[in-house]
């Protein structure tokens, strides 16, 4: 990623990322993903194929968070970044969920064994968008980047909800949580296990529009 230089004044600023852009853009988007988690270097290298073929899935939609100079600022609602040499420095995409999904399958299975009736589940996943990625660089977070991402991400979405799944924390005392609870999140599963993987999550949803 190109440096940001603290000496000028940077407005970071939120735009549609096509497929094309997002392919142009994705190993920048890796590397803002893997340091915002923490993840280890070459991370990115696995989730890369994943990253594209989401890219692929009907309803798929991203949005990044550029680092623009104040004379550059795109206008809200901008569809094509001013600058595309300008660092991004947050990313956020989804796409609509479906039952050939894993992820879907996962929470239907969860959602069972939480002994939820049928009608109840039919409700949480028959018509949702699911959150699949939301990352600011350490360098840009607490300045509502996250949220002016996801409204952006969540703007004109026709699905009834948006699901996501994000880590338990202890207390919810993460970023993260604070984000989705101030936007009205809500639990639809809680310490769950997604296959292949030891730690348990948490499946936050709310209805559309935000
Ligand atoms: C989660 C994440 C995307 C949120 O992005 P962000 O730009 O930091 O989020 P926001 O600024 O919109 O909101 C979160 C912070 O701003 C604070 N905030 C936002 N608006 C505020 C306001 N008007 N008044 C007071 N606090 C406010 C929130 O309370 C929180 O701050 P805190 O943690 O310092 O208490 C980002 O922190 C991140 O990438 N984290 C690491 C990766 C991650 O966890 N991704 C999600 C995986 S599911």
């Amino acid at each position: 990623m190109r440096p940001v230089d603290p000496q000028i004044a940077w407005t970071p600023y939120t735009v549609d990322l096509d497929r094309e852009e997002f392919a142009n853009r994705l190993h920048e988007a890796l590397s803002v993903y893997v340091t915002a988690m923490d993840y280890p270097r070459g991370t990115e290298f696995h989730r890369a194929p994943m990253w594209t073929e989401h890219s692929t899935r009907p309803g798929w939609k991203a949005v990044g968070a550029c680092a623009g100079q104040e004379d550059t600022v795109a206008p809200e609602n901008s569809v094509a970044p001013v600058d595309t040499s300008a660092p991004l420095i947050g990313i956020a995409y989804g796409y609509r969920g479906s039952s050939d999904q894993w992820w879907h399958q996962q929470v239907l299975h969860g959602l069972r064994r939480s002994g939820r009736p049928q009608s109840e589940i039919s409700a949480i996943l028959d018509d949702y968008f699911e959150l699949t990625e939301l990352h600011v660089h350490p360098s840009g977070q607490g300045h509502r980047l996250g949220e002016s991402l996801l409204r952006h991400l969540l703007r004109d979405r026709t699905e009834r909800s948006v699901l996501l799944s994000t880590p338990e924390v202890y207390d919810e005392d993460n970023r993260a949580w604070r984000l989705y609870r101030r936007l009205g999140f809500q639990d639809v599963l809680r310490r769950f296990r997604f296959a292949g993987d030891s730690r348990p999550f948490a499946v936050l949803g709310r209805g559309l529009p935000l």
